[in-house]
């Protein structure tokens, strides 16, 4: 047979071509396969959150799905996700997850977990409270980076997602109202643009992103959009992500949000 091909190298080429071709295929199968894209989404058993995670295992992620008392997120574990503790304002909780992701490599991380007092009166802030939301928004979402950030490193997707809200925007604010959930967001915009600036020469994309008003149980029932929604259009937008979207505000419809 090779004394043939030889004799006729068009024919030499083409089954050269076909292995070749075969090769390339079957390895980069295994490799899909084998690599699935991995998110880690914070406050996961519920909201936002938990629609993220529904949509991502159902788009055949590798799902982990964090939250407080993994005990009772009934609804997330039935999910085919990877359901791991977390209170994104307890040190040692934050601790633990990173010991128990060692090595792994994460794609994208998505900080979500979130609350949101209706503070509206001056004279209803209580300093306490003011401290528990800027812990929780804020430096929450600073504590599980700084402590998945060798993950992200060694992940191929190198997106951090913030999820922030148009509470956040500085310049949008002209009515006032709510108090600690708006200085939490707008101090979020800018970890956000702080963490661009370090990490966009090593390929990170770094997003704040507004999900609208969605019926959760913080956005409550007369809300104009519905989690199914709000997260896919916001999946739209986090997958058409390039260099130059690092460091921006933007909505869930990926328009870019007034600082
Ligand atoms: N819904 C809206 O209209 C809207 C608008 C703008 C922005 N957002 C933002 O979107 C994100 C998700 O909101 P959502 O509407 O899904 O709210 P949600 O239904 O109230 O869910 C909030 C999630 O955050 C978790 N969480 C709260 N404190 C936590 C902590 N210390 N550690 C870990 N997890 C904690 C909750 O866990 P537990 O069940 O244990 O409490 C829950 O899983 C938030 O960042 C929010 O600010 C929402």
């Amino acid at each position: 047979m090779s004394l043939n091909l030889i004799a006729h190298p068009s024919v030499f080429c083409a089954a050269l071509l076909s292995l070749v071709s075969f090769a390339v295929s079957a390895d980069s199968h295994e490799t899909s396969a084998a690599k699935a894209s991995t998110v880690l989404i914070t406050g996961a058993n519920r909201g936002l959150g938990l629609e993220f995670a529904r949509q991502y295992a159902a788009d055949g992620w590798q799902v982990i799905g964090t939250a407080r008392s993994p005990e009772r997120a009934d609804e997330l574990n039935a999910l085919d996700v990877e359901v791991l503790q977390l209170d994104v304002t307890n040190q040692a909780s934050v601790d633990a997850l990173a010991g128990a992701l060692a090595n792994r490599p994460l794609d994208m991380l998505i900080n979500n977990a979130g609350i949101f007092p209706r503070v509206r009166k001056l004279e209803e802030v209580s300093i306490d409270d003011y401290l528990r939301t800027l812990d929780v928004n804020t430096a929450g979402p600073m504590r599980v980076t700084m402590a998945l950030i060798s993950n992200l490193r060694a992940g191929a997707g190198k997106k951090i997602i913030n999820i922030t809200s148009g509470l956040g925007s500085i310049a949008g604010n002209t009515r006032g109202t709510y108090y600690g959930y708006r200085e939490s967001k707008a101090a979020l915009n800018m970890f956000t643009r702080t963490l661009a600036a370090e990490l966009g020469p090593e390929g990170f994309i770094a997003l704040a992103i507004h999900p609208g008003w969605v019926a959760t149980d913080m956005g409550g029932p007369n809300a104009n959009l519905q989690p199914p929604e709000s997260v896919s259009a916001m999946r739209r937008v986090i997958d058409r992500l390039t260099a130059e979207d690092n460091g921006t505000y933007k909505s869930y419809q990926g328009e870019p949000v007034d600082w």
